[in-house]
């Protein structure tokens, strides 16, 4: 291996940063690493390159949908290695060996695939301790050193297929979330409060395009996919769910200054005029906040960025 691509796809910062320790692995150890970030690529030339590294959260017990739709548009490419790699919360089901396998139908060579455990970002405001984000990022140094250089030398094709996590990573999480068997879908609890600017960073950054603003206010459509960016990046920290408290906590990635990345600006673009604040319903639903023994309204207020 000697020039390999990094895309990866990051709703909140966590893939985002482990894609940089993999770079950095790379970079140490010989190979040429250009990273890029899959949201929003129009041409995807895997020319320059002799390997792909793919990483992306799990969620759901599986691949985002954005990753997905990410393979299907890749170049066939025959003989180049792949490499997948996951950041997950808690339990990541064997995903990266689901996205392996749509890579290979691709054309690809999966030759490796590699979990790493992060700060769980949900549900929307959890609250996550800079201690648990150290040891954890500590860890993860820890294991992409360890793992990286094996990866480069590594030639032969992985196993793709587990009948106990395929069934749960490939076939499960499609039915739930694709055929919303499951109330999964973010944009159905969210709404932006009063602290809305209108500043559009939501609109741009939002992977699946599904929030616009309509008479002043944020409106989220249909086809979310549940990656949270809009809720931890929105700077006001405006966007609300009803099961979150407002002023839950927002977490900015593994340095705290995550800023994901946003589509180029369009002509419909327009900064509505702020004249007076807009009224906003106010739909949180209290005994769901209560069933939590939530307190971080008080307790976490966020200014903002
Ligand atoms: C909608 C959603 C579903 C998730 N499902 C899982 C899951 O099934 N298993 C898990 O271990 N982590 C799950 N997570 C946690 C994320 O995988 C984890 O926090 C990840 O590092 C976030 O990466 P990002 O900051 O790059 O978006 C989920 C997160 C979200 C937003
Ligand atoms: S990012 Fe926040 S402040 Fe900006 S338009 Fe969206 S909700 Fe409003
Ligand atoms: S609405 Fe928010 S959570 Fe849903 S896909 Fe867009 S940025 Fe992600």
């Amino acid at each position: 291996m000697r020039r390999a691509a990094i895309y990866f796809f990051s709703g909140t910062g966590n893939t985002e940063f482990v894609s940089r320790l993999v770079e950095r692995e790379l970079l140490r150890n010989g190979v040429a690493a250009a990273r890029h970030s899959l949201d929003f690529a129009t041409a995807i030339d895997l020319a320059p390159y002799d390997a792909v590294f793919l990483g992306f959260p799990i969620h759901g017990f599986g691949v985002p949908v954005p990753v997905r739709s990410f393979i299907e548009k890749l170049p066939r490419s025959d003989s180049k290695k792949a490499v997948v790699f996951s950041t997950y919360g808690g339990f990541s089901c064997g995903s990266e060996k689901w996205a392996a396998r749509l890579l290979a139908a691709r054309g690809l060579v999966p030759v490796g695939t590699l979990g790493i455990r992060m700060p769980h970002i949900n549900p929307p405001g959890v609250s996550i301790s800079r201690q648990e984000v150290e040891k954890l990022v500590a860890r993860a140094e820890a294991k992409i050193a360890k793992a990286v250089p094996s990866l480069i030398r590594a030639t032969q094709r992985v196993g793709t297929f587990s009948l106990s996590r395929t069934a749960i990573s490939s076939w499960l999480n499609p039915l739930a979330i694709d055929h919303e068997l499951v109330d999964f879908s973010f944009s159905k609890r969210a709404f932006a409060d009063e602290r809305c600017t209108g500043c559009l960073r939501c609109l741009r950054a939002c992977p699946t395009g599904c929030i616009s603003m309509r008479d002043g206010t944020v409106q989220f459509g249909e086809a979310c996919c549940s990656c949270l960016r809009c809720y931890y990046g929105c700077p006001s920290s405006a966007i609300q769910t009803d099961r979150s408290p407002p002023g839950a906590p927002r977490y900015r990635g593994p340095a705290g200054d995550y800023r994901s990345p946003t589509r180029p600006a369009a002509a419909t673009d327009v900064r509505p005029e702020r004249t007076a604040v807009p009224p906003v319903e106010r739909r949180w639903n209290s005994s769901a906040i209560a069933a939590t023994g939530d307190t971080r309204a008080e307790e976490n207020e966020d200014p903002g960025r």
